[in-house]
């Protein structure tokens, strides 16, 4: 049985309906209807639920969109509709909403109240850059969202600063009183002894966050029986292992996001996370699904690619390693055999006095998009500045997440220098094989590689190229 609590119902539901996504299970079987359906592909937030867990035994939430959301991922969690934060009256961040005008149509106003409340409850200080943060998976079409930022603020200023317990929420007026029993809830619910639940389909089509395959092919789900990836204790674990960062495949966005392990081992990598969809999408986007949806353009596909990773397969008990770069064949064919699934990610730790790493997006909108090319770039050069090694990515200019072999091999061994930079361009040039598509031109496309991998050589070494003669006329 999946078992999980409902605002404060505790629920059991077939195993047979794991994959309905949990928005449709919410309005139809439940008749919730305060989250709204709108665009069923997880981008605009109306459908967002609070997801909460037990984590090194605190109680954490996370936003998600029910919209594209399993019902098998809520497992032994508790989710939180509008309607599981509502009180006598309004709570005090639909009040805020209210009285600063923060909706009118109304259609995202749940959402956004509950992501707003997803700020209250994350864990992280409470301030204005953390409420807008949370806010950046909820479009509105109707307000400008000024009023909603105001709304934002002044709840805030009446509870910002250091994390608030849930006591100190429910006294202040933000939240009901049940939420005082969740995590004794959660406790029971965790200590069930059936531990397999739902998660034994060994032959299924593979399903981590579902951001992928539910825009892909929403109804197909649904017959799939898929083998639930999402929870599986095995592939959740963020660890240093000698010189190597590892993680498993079902590690989300947002996991890494927030892990310390990863932020100390990688650091400075906030607006790179910020580059990649949205808190929901990230709350919910495992890095497993994002390298065997071997999109070309998949933002995490591409940062892997340039740390030279190396991936775990596992069939049972068989393992095999390769290097990343090498699972890639053709469009969406992988080195990946019938029965196999990927367990593990891992990389060699960027030494940061010698190495450089940068990743670079260019998209229609710099936020909530997909990239048109993205690149990332690893250059280590020994005291002398020869070239001891270089890892470059690129997505968008081929039809596989591109690794670029033969620029790596020009660049390997040569000085580092402005002559260097300009040759290697060259061989850049002819390794890539852009189509045009919706999102640009081959020749667009080229031309954003060209200035990325410039990017890339600038944020390394400012003086090395004189910028000015690489715009094109
Ligand atoms: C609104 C929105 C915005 C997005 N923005 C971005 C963005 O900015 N950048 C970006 O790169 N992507 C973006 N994506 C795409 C998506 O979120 C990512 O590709 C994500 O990492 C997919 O992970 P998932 O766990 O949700 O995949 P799923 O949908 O669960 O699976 C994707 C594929 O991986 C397979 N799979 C999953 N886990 C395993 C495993 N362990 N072993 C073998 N196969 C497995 C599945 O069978 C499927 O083929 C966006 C998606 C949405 C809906
Ligand atoms: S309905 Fe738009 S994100 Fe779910
Ligand atoms: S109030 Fe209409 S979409 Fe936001």
């Amino acid at each position: 049985m999946i078992e999980f609590i409902l605002n404060d119902q505790t629920v059991q539901v077939t195993p047979q309906q794991s994959a309905v996504a949990f928005l449709d299970f919410l309005r139809k079987d439940k008749k919730l209807k305060g989250l709204k359906l709108v665009c069923k592909e997880g981008e605009c937030g109306a459908c967002t639920v609070l997801v909460g867990e037990l984590k090194e035994g605190k109680l954490i939430y996370q936003s998600m969109t029910s919209c594209i959301m399993p019902l098998a991922n809520a497992h032994r969690k508790h989710i939180v509709t509008i309607e599981g934060i509502s009180l006598e009256g309004l709570n005090k961040i639909q009040q805020e909403m209210v009285d600063n005008n923060g909706t009118q149509c109304g259609f995202c106003t749940p959402g956004f109240v509950v992501s707003m409340a997803g700020a209250l409850l994350n864990g992280e200080r409470i301030n204005q850059k953390n409420m807008i943060k949370c806010i950046d998976g909820n479009i509105c079409r109707c307000t400008g969202y000024k009023s909603i930022e105001r709304a934002c603020e002044n709840v805030v200023e009446d509870v910002g600063g250091a994390a608030k317990s849930i006591n100190t929420l429910i006294k202040r007026g933000y939240l009901p009183e049940y939420f005082k029993t969740i995590k004794k809830r959660l406790e029971t619910l965790n200590d069930a002894k059936d531990k397999s639940g739902i998660l034994k389909r060994k032959n299924g089509i593979k399903l981590g966050g579902g951001t992928d395959l539910y825009v892909q092919k929403p109804r197909s789900m649904y017959k799939d029986e898929p083998d639930h990836m999402y929870d599986k204790s095995q592939l959740n674990d963020i660890k240093i292992v000698g010189k190597e960062i590892r993680f498993g495949a079902s590690v989300s966005m947002g996991d890494l996001y927030r892990s310390d392990v990863f932020n100390n081992a990688i650091p400075g990598q906030e607006e790179f996370f910020k580059l990649l969809s949205s808190t929901q999408i990230r709350n919910m986007a495992t890095i497993g699904g994002n390298l065997v949806n071997a999109s070309p353009i998949g933002d995490f596909t591409i940062f892997l690619l340039g740390m030279n990773s190396k991936i775990i397969l596992a069939n049972g008990a068989k393992k095999r390693t390769l290097f990343l770069k090498d699972f890639y064949l053709d469009y969406k064919k992988m080195d990946l055999k019938d029965g196999e699934y990927l367990k593990e990610i891992r990389f060699d730790i960027p030494d940061t006095k010698n190495t450089f790493f940068n990743f670079e997006k260019v998209s229609q909108r710099k936020y909530l998009d997909i990239a048109g090319v993205n690149s990332a770039f690893q250059l280590i050069l020994d005291d002398d500045k020869n070239i001891k090694e270089a890892h470059l990515s690129a997505g968008g200019v081929g039809p596989i997440p591109w690794y670029l072999k033969k620029t790596r091999k020009f660049l390997v061994g040569k000085k580092w220098s402005k002559d260097v930079i300009e040759k290697a361009l060259v061989v850049m040039g002819n390794e890539i094989a852009p189509i045009s598509d919706a999102r640009g031109s081959a020749e667009y496309k080229r031309l954003l590689l060209r200035q990325l991998f410039l990017a890339h050589c600038l944020k390394f070494d400012e003086n090395i190229i004189d910028v000015t003669s690489f715009i094109p006329a």
